[in-house]
Order: structure tokens, then sequence, then C-alpha cells
């Protein structure tokens, strides 16, 4: 195949941020996606629907002319949150789920919640008003082991959650374990999952390949092989219930080359191009739009987009960075070559 045509895709779980830096990778999405979700996960962090609006309005500001795309907002819950913020969320029209952070969980998550508990009132409302729950399912006990994190966070917090809230939508974000698809693939009816580039691309061997490589570091670690592999097999089985959510989470340069560098990877730059490389690779190319364009639209009662792009095969070098402000920006593969191109 040299040519793929498909529906325009969503991104359902991306981290666009503020100011300079969202006017720096924001066009890099709007190139490629019609919409995605944008992570609440700023400082201080998007906590209510009113700020969510701001934002959103802040984005679509910063989006350059001619260009189209729908910012899709989601809440960061705390110990706060109130159940009366779920129905000012659903009248809102903006506002398409709820973000889970367990506290100290990852970049810019000390406000979340500290224990399930706390938020129960407010997870029974949005079972009731139909609200999207989107998980970062990973515990926060420094004497877990790193690696573990997810697994346990299943057994631990997500299997219980899933079923007294029998009627609750819930994405569980960005899995990266032959474990959690597991539990997405036995799990009730409204249990999905999104995926990202690096976990369908790379195990934990990226990390340490000839030394320490800081942008290859994000929450949840990257894995095994086995964990890939497990990943690989269900995109490539063509399930619904697994989407794609590229977690494209900019840092500066000098903040992840760093003595206590920062979690996130940046992949907007070729946000649908690295997933076609991880799909042809396993022979699914034909699996790329079901999970690119159609299942998380599917899933979050959205209609699937009109448009369509296309991907030709044609090689292209990585930048070994972008402008970021008044810093640079690493992006996933720099300087290494990518063999899908986004027909213009
Ligand atoms: C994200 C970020 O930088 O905001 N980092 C990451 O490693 N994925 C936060 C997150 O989604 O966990
Ligand atoms: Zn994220």
């Amino acid at each position: 195949m040299t040519s793929l045509t498909i529906k325009r895709p969503d991104d359902w779980h991306l981290h666009l941020r503020d100011g300079d830096a969202l006017r720096a990778v924001l066009p890099f999405t709007a190139a490629r996606f019609a919409r995605a979700i944008v992570m609440p996960n700023l400082k201080p962090p998007v906590t209510n629907s009113e700020q969510a609006l701001a934002y959103r309005r802040r984005i679509l500001d910063a989006l350059p002319a001619g260009m189209k795309f729908e910012p899709l907002m989601t809440l960061y819950l705390t110990d706060n949150t109130y159940p009366t913020e779920v129905d000012r969320a659903k009248a809102s029209g903006c506002v398409h789920g709820f973000k889970l952070y367990p506290a100290g969980a990852t970049t810019n998550s000390d406000s979340g919640v500290t224990d399930i508990r706390r938020i129960e009132p407010v997870l029974a409302r949005m079972s009731e008003l139909g609200m999207i729950l989107q998980v970062h399912g990973e515990v926060t006990d420094p004497n877990v082991d790193v690696f573990d994190r997810e697994a346990r966070f299943i057994d631990g917090v997500l299997a219980q959650t899933v079923e007294r809230f029998g009627e609750l939508r819930i994405v569980f974000e960005h899995i990266t374990t032959r474990a959690a698809a597991q539990f997405v693939l036995n799990a009730r009816p409204g249990v999905a999952a999104t995926i990202t580039p690096q976990h369908l691309l790379m195990n934990r061997n990226a990390l340490f390949t000839g030394g320490i490589r800081p942008h290859h570091y994000c929450l949840p670690v990257l894995k095994s092989e086995s964990d890939r592999r497990a990943l690989l097999e269900v995109v490539a089985s063509g399930n619904p219930r697994f989407f794609l959510g590229t977690d494209s989470a900019p840092h500066a340069r000098h903040t992840k080359e760093n003595a206590c560098g920062c979690a996130g990877i940046f992949s907007s730059h070729a946000g649908i191009e690295l997933y076609a490389e991880a799909f042809e690779a396993v022979g699914a190319l034909q699996r790329l739009e079901g999970f690119a364009s159609e299942f998380g639209a599917d899933f979050y009662g959205l209609p699937q987009n009109e448009a369509r792009i296309t991907l030709v095969k044609e090689a292209w070098d990585v930048p070994a960075h972008y402008p970021f402000g008044s810093d640079e920006l690493v992006p996933l593969s720099a300087g290494e070559r990518i063999s899908w191109r986004l027909k213009n």
C-alpha cells in the first residue's frame, strides 16, 4: 500500500498547554485531527466549567487563520469537586468528561484525587448524566514498583469502580500493559481505552538505548515487549474498545534533559503518521481508520468526521527539534525517518 485515505481522525487524549507553548504545538494537531480531548492539567488545573470555557476560547484564539479544529474539554477532578459541577459541565455543552488523576501520579497531578471514595457522589452524578470518566490508571504508592503501578491500579481501584458504578462510561487512558488490555477486553460494556503511539512503537529498552533517554520518558512509563505485543494485538484485532489518544505532552527541552526530567513525550508533529507505522508493522493498516477516526467518536457519542485525510508512503526526516516559545521541543523520533507522510 502506498496511499491510505481515512476519515479525519480525532485525538482522544492530548496536552495542549497554554500561552506560547499552546501556540507552538496546536498547528501540528489541527493539521491532522478534527477534534481532541484537551487534558486539564494546567497550572492551576482546569477544575470547573467556567475555566474550561475560557481555556477553550484561548485554544480557538491560538488557532492559525484558515485552520479548523474543535477542542473538547474535560475537567480535572479534585477531592473538592462537587456533584453540582457535573450538572454545570453537562449544561455547558463543551465539556465531555472528567479526568481522574490520582494525586501525585504524573505531571501536574498534585491537586488530584487522594482517594477515589472521596468523589463517589461525583461519579454517581456523572453516571446519571452520561458524562465520561477518563482515568490515569496508576497507583501512587512509592513502594510499588513503577512498572507495576498500572496493574496494581486495576486490581486496587479500577475493577471496583467499574462494578460499583455499573452505568458509568469509563476511558482507561493510555494503557501500557497486557493486564490493562485484558481488563478492558473482559470488562462490562461502557469501558474503553486509549493507546499512545509510543506504547505501540517502543518497549522499555528504548529508555536506555546507548544511555539514558529522557525524551522516551512518559507516564505511564514504557513497558516490556510482551506488553507492547498485547497492545498491538488488540489494535490489530479492530476491537472498538481501543482508540487513538496520543497523550502528546510537550515539555521544554531543558526540563527533560535534566537531573530530574519531566514525564511526557511530544508526538503531535506526526500524530497519525506514527500510528500508521505501528499498524503497518503488524500488517493492520486496514484497521487504522476504525481506531483513529471511528471508535472514539462512537464511544463519546459524537458524529464521525465527514472530511478525509490521505497518508502517502513517502519518507521524511523528523527535525531534531521544533521552536517552543523561547525554548526548544524535542519530538518523538527526532532525527529519525518516518515512512508515512500526511498529504496536504
Ligand atoms: C503528561 C503531561 O506532561 O502533562 N505526561 C505524561 O508523561 N504523559 C501527563 C499525563 O498524561 O500523565
Ligand atoms: Zn496525558
